[in-house]
């Protein structure tokens, strides 16, 4: 059966990772891990996009070879997987044989079809946006920030013949309406191809730029951004072999709002085209974190540290901060204040209280085992109708990619079970002799632990940690699907809890 695919963008070699890179990695991860829940088989793939000037540059001043430069980067990469618990299948390099083989193979496969042309050009070229830029870029009359030191150049490059696939390209889109998710970034892609489209230049001379890689038919050139990149998706993947059938096309590219239009909505569709390869179903593109509303970038400095915000609070707490606080698709702001106020309400008070002190009681009042829930009254009723309706919604928004709306749901039933521990009060009835208080104080603590296991379920693809260790602690099993087991009920009773813990500890 073919595989649920899914991909993030291959990140510069050019910075050290950001809140960016963190978050898009994050989100496909929770997408990646509630698919598994859902009982689909997975590939989660992520990586390094290592070529280019900047690169060259940075090794250049270093007095390095541009390789080990980007060993160095794809290690801190690498290490921010791991630290934020990332379930990624495979890790590419754009560096790496097996993509500079498929690379080369596409090209001269288009290059054989007569879709890739030489032709000289003259004009203005950026050399912090690595492209040739235009008169209409221009504000004020000035190149903007972004593009760094501007320059006229004569160049002679290769050309992909990516105009003639306009008409072909609208049309799928108009036919596919949800190849973008949100749909409403549809329209943007259409506007941009209202205009004439140009042929896409692939190359740059080895003289310019050596760190590439060599145009098959013509070693003076290397390919240059994005015919290199993007292959990624597929190279990892093992195009032409038997096994890409298993996995190709891609379910989901993940990337963010600055690289879907034009490399992602028009370059990659019609490069794939061409090479008689099938389209991925969708993508799935994020917008962007900003510190005091400026887009968070390596080239003015001003980031997060996501590492350190780890290292502080753990990568769950991290992992529940980006996925609550941002729609997926739109921006959101990023501070310290609203980190720490979701971490000392939801996480701490919320959540974290209501294990400790079910763990508190059921040491203190029931030797720390799971009691029988025997009675069935209102405010039993309502707690689990409050489960079954939130757990429908959330389930709903985790189909949708609404995580943020899910996350809602199920810290509105948290709220609930604190409300039930609230009017049960078991630390006064554990003061009566009547053994009908009995029977109330026995039946909360079951409650508290089901809803918690039901709720630890719930959040483990956004914090697989957590929902571990809460479901150790209320001695119920793991569990990696959402089968029969989501149901009210399956009841605890006799499980062993564990001792008081502080899932959230005060900063
Ligand atoms: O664009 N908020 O690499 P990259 C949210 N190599 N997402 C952000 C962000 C922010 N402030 N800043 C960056 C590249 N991102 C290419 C991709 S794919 C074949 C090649 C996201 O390191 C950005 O939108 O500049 C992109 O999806 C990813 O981080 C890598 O950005
Ligand atoms: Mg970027």
């Amino acid at each position: 059966m073919k595989k649920f695919y899914i991909t993030t963008a291959i990140d510069y070699a050019n910075g050290l990772p950001h809140l960016g890179h963190a978050y898009e990695k994050v989100l496909t991860d929770v997408i990646a891990r509630s698919r598994r829940m859902m009982g689909e088989e997975v590939y989660f793939l992520t990586g390094m996009d290592e070529h280019g000037q900047k690169v060259q540059q940075s090794a250049r001043r270093e007095g390095i070879e541009p390789i080990e430069f980007t060993n160095r980067i794809a290690g801190h990469f690498h290490a921010l997987c791991e630290d934020l618990n990332i379930s990624n299948d495979d890790f590419i390099r754009t560096t790496e044989d097996r993509h500079r083989k498929v690379v080369q193979e596409l090209l001269q496969k288009l290059y054989d079809a007569g879709e890739i042309y030489e032709a000289e050009y003259t004009g203005f070229y950026s050399t912090r946006a690595e492209q040739f830029v235009l008169e209409k870029d221009k504000v004020n009359g000035e190149w903007p920030e972004e593009f760094g030191e501007v320059q006229e150049i004569k160049e002679r490059n290769y050309y992909f013949r990516q105009s003639r696939y306009q008409d072909w390209l609208i049309q799928f889109l108009k036919e596919n309406p949800d190849f973008i998710y949100p749909r409403y970034r549809l329209k943007q892609v259409l506007e941009f191809l209202k205009e004439p489209l140009n042929d896409l230049c692939i190359s740059r001379p080895v003289e310019r730029l050596s760190w590439g890689i060599p145009l098959p038919f013509d070693p003076n050139f290397v390919t240059y951004v994005w015919f290199d990149a993007l292959v990624n998706y597929i190279s990892a993947v093992g195009y032409g072999t038997p096994q890409f059938e298993d996995v190709w096309p891609a379910d989901y590219h993940v990337i963010g709002k600055d690289i879907m239009l034009p490399p992602h909505s028009v370059y990659w569709p019609i490069m794939l085209h061409a090479c008689g390869i099938a389209l991925p179903k969708h993508l799935l593109v994020h917008g962007w974190w900003t510190l005091s509303g400026a887009k968070m970038s390596k080239s003015t400095g001003k980031v997060v540290d996501p590492l350190e915000m780890v290292q502080r609070f753990g990568a769950d707490s991290f992992r529940y901060f980006v996925i609550r606080e941002m729609t997926v698709g739109q921006d959101s702001d990023f501070s310290e204040d609203l980190f720490l106020g979701r971490y000392n309400g939801e996480l701490g008070n919320d959540l974290g209280n209501l294990l400790s002190r079910l763990l508190n009681m059921g040491g203190r009042y029931a030797d720390a085992t799971v009691p029988a829930a025997s009675i069935s009254e209102e405010p039993e009723i309502t707690l689990r109708e409050n489960w079954e309706k939130s757990w429908k919604s959330a389930r709903e928004a985790y189909d949708n990619f609404l995580f943020h709306a899910a996350l809602e749901d199920i810290f509105n039933f948290i709220k609930g079970i604190n409300r039930y521990a609230e009017v049960r009060a078991p630390w006064k009835l554990a003061k009566s002799e009547d053994p009908a208080d009995r029977k109330t104080l026995e039946t909360t603590l079951a409650l508290m632990a089901e809803g918690l296991r039901l709720a630890a379920c719930a959040l483990r693809p956004v914090m697989p940690e957590v929902s571990a260790k809460i479901l150790d602690l209320v001695g119920a099993d793991q569990i990696d699907i959402w089968d029969e087991r989501m149901e009210w009920g399956s009841s605890l009773e006799g499980a062993k809890m564990g001792e008081k813990t502080i899932l959230f500890p005060r900063p």
